[in-house]
């Protein structure tokens, strides 16, 4: 067998644990080592996935393990650094989503990747879900005619991340919209072919999570004394071509339609991700039409044997820093505008 890709982390906590589980069952690859602040998530990580050397600091572990790539899966803060540190060391990278906190320090990281001539990978894993590529299949086939409005939804009720520092807009560039709007969005940006966003309007609000909370709830007693994210937010985005997204997005809301899902509204036909149900006009009829046959696989471990054959040269990224880039930039369209109270050009 030809030799393996040698793997490293930085950040060993919840999601590096997701990824390492993956590497670990592929016989081409060899983790080499990772690195954290937390000396707790190191040792479990270590014990774990059989890591024969971990530091407290990713530059030590670069310079002394020379990975071929590396894992970034540390909070949203901490994507550019190490991204520019493994790149400029020689490794591709795959990155955690977001790209980064904003589309200023995704751009070096671009330029970093481009000047390095390595692979910067962003971790979406659901543009690889069966339902993701069957109607990535059907817009590339023309069923929905151009792609006139695509509405998406990453809706919690009450779901506020009492671990880690997703409360924290300094360490994490805002709240539900650049966490989990994220995933809704990459994935309907991608279905409908990645237009280039060309201006945002954006609300966002905050009146219960920085406040102490009694009500019974799924994940209860988050930092609430140092919350300071938005607990939702809503923005529309005008891309190249004329195709509208609409996003709505929260930890928290009074609703019952919470979940993810987005709903495709094209010139000649229509869907919705989550059942994907298709709508369309076929002999002088309304129809509604569903796939007798979708592919079922972990599209979380598929985002990672594609990130490994990328590294390996065996297949294009599906996922590359370039898509990366666009959905920061609508995050950031977003944010600037509910800011400014005014829709933002994005430059
Ligand atoms: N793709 C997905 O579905 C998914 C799911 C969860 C999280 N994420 C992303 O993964 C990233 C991490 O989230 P998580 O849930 O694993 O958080 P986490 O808090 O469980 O883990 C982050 C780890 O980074 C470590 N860290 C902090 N500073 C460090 C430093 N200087 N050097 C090395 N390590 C450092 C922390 O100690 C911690 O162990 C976030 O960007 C998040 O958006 C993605």
């Amino acid at each position: 067998m030809s030799k393996k890709l040698r793997i490293a982390f930085i950040g060993a906590g919840g999601i590096a644990g997701t990824h390492a589980k993956h590497y670990s069952e592929m016989p081409d690859v060899e983790l080499v080592g990772a690195s954290d602040v937390s000396e707790k998530a190191l040792g479990k990580f270590q014990e774990q996935y059989k890591i024969p050397q971990v530091f407290d600091d990713w530059k030590k572990l670069l310079k002394t393990t020379r990975p071929d790539a590396v894992s970034v899966c540390t909070p949203n803060f901490l994507h550019c650094q190490p991204t520019l540190d493994a790149l400029n060391s020689g490794a591709h990278v795959l990155c955690e989503k977001p790209l980064a906190m904003n589309a200023a320090e995704g751009r070096k990281m671009l330029a970093a990747a481009k000047k390095n001539r390595k692979q910067l990978v962003i971790a979406f894993q659901f543009r690889f879900d069966g339902k993701t590529q069957a109607l990535r299949k059907a817009y590339d086939e023309g069923f929905f005619g151009k792609a006139l409005y695509v509405r998406v939804k990453a809706i919690r009720r009450r779901g506020i991340p009492n671990w880690g520092v997703f409360g924290r807009k300094d360490l994490q560039g805002g709240g539900p919209l650049i966490d989990i709007g994220v995933h809704a969005l990459e994935m309907a940006h991608y279905t409908v072919g990645a237009p280039q966003p060309l201006a945002a309007t954006g609300h966002t609000w905050t009146f219960l999570g920085n406040k102490p909370s009694a009500v019974l709830s799924q994940w209860p007693n988050w930092d609430w004394k140092t919350y300071t994210v938005e607990d939702m937010a809503v923005g529309t985005i005008r891309t190249k071509g004329g195709t509208v997204f609409h996003i709505e997005s929260a930890f928290v809301s009074h609703t019952d339609q919470e979940g993810m899902d987005f709903y495709i509204f094209g010139e000649k036909g229509g869907a919705q991700w989550s059942n994907a149900n298709l709508f369309h006009d076929h002999a002088g009829l309304m129809l509604n039409s569903n796939p007798a046959w979708l592919p079922r696989y972990d599209a979380f471990q598929h985002k990672m044997r594609h990130f490994v054959d990328v590294c390996l040269g065996k297949r294009k990224s599906e996922a590359p820093a370039e898509h990366g880039l666009m959905v920061q930039q609508m995050l950031d369209g977003i944010y600037e505008s509910a800011k400014k109270g005014r829709e933002v050009t994005i430059k």
